[in-house]
């Protein structure tokens, strides 16, 4: 895929929360294409981190697309509120979901992109039933549930898979990877196929628009 339409996901999980709204349009400012917003309950993984009241709050500082990946059990309780408050794509976690197909179907009927994400030990095979019906696949290259772990390397293999799926049979979604993505792993996963790159240390950590003035330099050269 041509570098140009490689979209960065600045996650908000590593943004300084004392001045989100500030640290939101930095990362506009500095060439984010989406705002990725995690949504930890405790229970799915262990952290807490916010609900829907964060994501209408994004939406009041930015048009760009918000990316809402939940971790969380039971997310169907969780739909309504995520279409009202503004995000743009829900992805909900496969190991969460027993009725996969049907809250696919709820997101996309409160009108929103549908995602679906699997983690590290999942295979991408046990989507073959969903795949058709899907936005976005999300693949995890860390463990959910925390920021600035280390990337999990057969993710590579993961993405290739679901490419040569999309160039073979034509389906729609977009790849995304999350978890561990920096300057050095970029070129793995963009190689591989990937076309959403999540991004949350390696954009909030230290200067944002320099950071993501590396990563997209870090894309462009392979
Ligand atoms: C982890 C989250 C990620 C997290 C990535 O459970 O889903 O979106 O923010 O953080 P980094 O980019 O630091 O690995
Ligand atoms: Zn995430």
């Amino acid at each position: 895929m041509p570098e140009s339409e490689i979209l960065i996901a600045a996650s908000l999980l590593s943004a300084d929360f004392t001045q989100l709204e500030q640290q939101v349009n930095e990362a506009v400012d500095g060439g984010s294409d989406w705002i990725h917003l995690d949504v930890m309950d405790g229970r799915f993984v262990p952290p807490i981190t916010f609900g829907d009241g964060i994501c209408r709050a994004v939406r009041k500082s930015t048009n760009q697309i918000i990316d809402t990946h939940l971790m969380i059990v039971e997310p169907d309780r969780q739909v309504d509120a995520f279409a009202e408050a503004g995000s743009d794509y829900l992805t909900v976690h496969y190991e969460a979901c027993p009725h996969l197909h049907r809250v696919i179907q709820q997101i996309k009927a409160a009108g929103m992109k549908a995602g679906v994400s699997v983690n590290p030990a999942t295979p991408v095979e046990t989507l073959t039933n969903i795949i058709g019906d899907v936005d976005l696949i999300l693949v995890m290259s860390v463990n959910p549930g925390w920021g600035a772990q280390k990337f999990i390397h057969h993710s590579v293999q993961k993405i290739k898979t679901l490419h040569e799926w999309k160039e073979k049979h034509g389906f729609h979604y977009l790849i995304e990877v999350d978890g561990g993505i920096n300057t050095d792993t970029i070129k793995h996963v963009v190689e591989a196929g990937a076309e959403v790159l999540v991004a949350g240390t390696a954009v909030f950590k230290g200067n944002i628009q320099s950071n993501l003035l590396a990563l997209r330099m870090a894309v462009k050269n392979g």
